[in-house]
């Protein structure tokens, strides 16, 4: 099975200056099955983008394992994408040239290329868009090409670091949607990392609330709302009483986290 599964993830770093300690994850553990969504949400400096560096292989960790198929990560590999924040494409260069990177790496045959860009450019909603110099294009339809960049590779996983944070309220709905209809489309595995409390709710049918200091699993949920999100106007599925109650729920758990962060409490 493709399973994601963290086993005692631990992470410390040393500043290299004072010489201290941060526990940056501290006994994670986890197991995500194959095809399934998960957000995770905390407080920041609680190890949310530590986490999806491991799993990345772009960092190794203190102590503990994380392993996809079995196989632990080691280093980073074309089994696991990566989605980060706006402004992490070549925006110089012409949309297509940004979705086939990772083809041109692995030297596919050129019209083997060409067909699959223009399918996951057909499939973000980017039909056309090809030849546009990356630059021209607004914040919503360069995250798309993002999206396009990472699903041409085919990986197994999808990781997301915050990947519409910079985007406007309704471009940012719509860009959810997106998220939730390649979820569906493709049965990839998916682990966002967002700031938003909403957003969290409407993208994981898991859900990690996070806590710093060390950094660590504090509660999970389970939730219906992506499911739902595939039939269902995300606008209507926010207006649920349920989804209020969650949100209200979370909101406070994070705000008393960083209430005693600042040492107020
Ligand atoms: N390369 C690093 N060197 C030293 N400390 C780091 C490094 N990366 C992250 N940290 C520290 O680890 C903690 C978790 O950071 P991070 O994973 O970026 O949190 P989040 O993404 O949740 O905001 C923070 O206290 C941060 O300062
Ligand atoms: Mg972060």
């Amino acid at each position: 099975m493709a399973d994601l599964v963290a086993t005692d993830l631990c992470m410390t770093f040393t500043n290299p200056q004072t010489g201290a300690k941060v526990e940056a994850l501290k006994d994670v553990n986890f197991r995500l099955k194959e095809g399934e969504i998960l957000s995770v949400l905390g407080p920041s400096g609680c190890g949310k983008t530590t986490l999806l560096n491991i799993v990345a292989g772009f960092i190794n960790p203190s102590s503990g394992t994380v392993a996809l198929d079995d196989e632990i990560i080691k280093g980073p590999g074309a089994d696991r994408g990566m989605v980060f924040q706006q402004g992490a494409l070549f925006e110089w260069l012409p949309v297509e040239k940004n979705v086939d990177f990772g083809l041109r790496m692995k030297n596919t045959n050129k019209a083997e290329a060409a067909e699959k860009v223009e399918h996951w450019l057909d499939t973000v909603g980017l039909q056309g868009f090809g030849k546009t110099p990356t630059y021209q294009l607004s914040g919503g339809m360069q995250q798309r090409v993002a999206l396009a960049r990472c699903l041409v590779n085919d990986p197994e996983v999808i990781l997301m670091d915050e990947p519409l944070g910079a985007l406007d309220a309704l471009t940012r709905e719509k860009m959810q949607s997106l998220v939730l209809e390649l979820w569906k489309e493709t049965g990839k595995t998916i682990m966002i990392i967002t700031h938003s409390v909403e957003e969290a709710l409407l993208l994981g049918e898991r859900l990690f609330v996070m806590a710093p200091r060390p950094g660590r699993l504090h509660k999970e949920y389970n939730l219906p709302f992506a499911e739902r999100g595939l039939k269902e106007s995300l606008r209507e599925i926010k207006k649920d009483p349920e989804f209020s109650r969650v949100r209200e729920e979370i909101l406070t758990m994070i705000w008393d986290m960083e209430e005693e962060i600042m040492g107020r409490v």
